[in-house]
């Protein structure tokens, strides 16, 4: 499954995640690539995953509640589109991450830039 049709393959490497029975719909996942927050979210069924972490003054994205695609920084209310990373709502103008989340054999995969 993708939750995004157009990125390329060539350019990232799939890191696995977790079994996908670990999020279920309705959940949330926090995981650390590295130095990199990550949370993922199951909506309705679609498994999307974001950096972890707000570019207006580094709040904790994933505590935040969700509206449709958008999640809601707890600490002065920025709203990003999990699907895209697209900063949507001030006081946030910069994007953050959005990983291209992969699902094979009931397992989740997300890509990060190989270089
Ligand atoms: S830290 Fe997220 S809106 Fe300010």
């Amino acid at each position: 499954m993708y939750n995004y049709t157009s990125f390329d393959e060539s350019k990232l490497k799939f890191v696995e995640i977790a079994p996908a029975s670990e999020l279920p719909s309705g959940e949330r996942l926090f995981v650390d690539l590295g130095d990199k927050p990550v949370v993922l979210f199951n909506i309705a069924g679609q498994v999307f995953a974001i950096g972890d972490i707000c570019t207006h003054d580094d709040g904790p994205l994933g505590d935040g509640m969700l509206e449709g695609f958008n999640v809601v920084c707890p600490r002065h209310g920025a709203e990003f589109d999990v699907r895209t990373g697209q900063a949507v709502q001030m006081p946030a103008v910069v994007d953050i991450p959005a990983y291209p989340v992969v699902i094979r054999d009931g397992t989740i995969f997300i890509g990060i830039p190989s270089k």
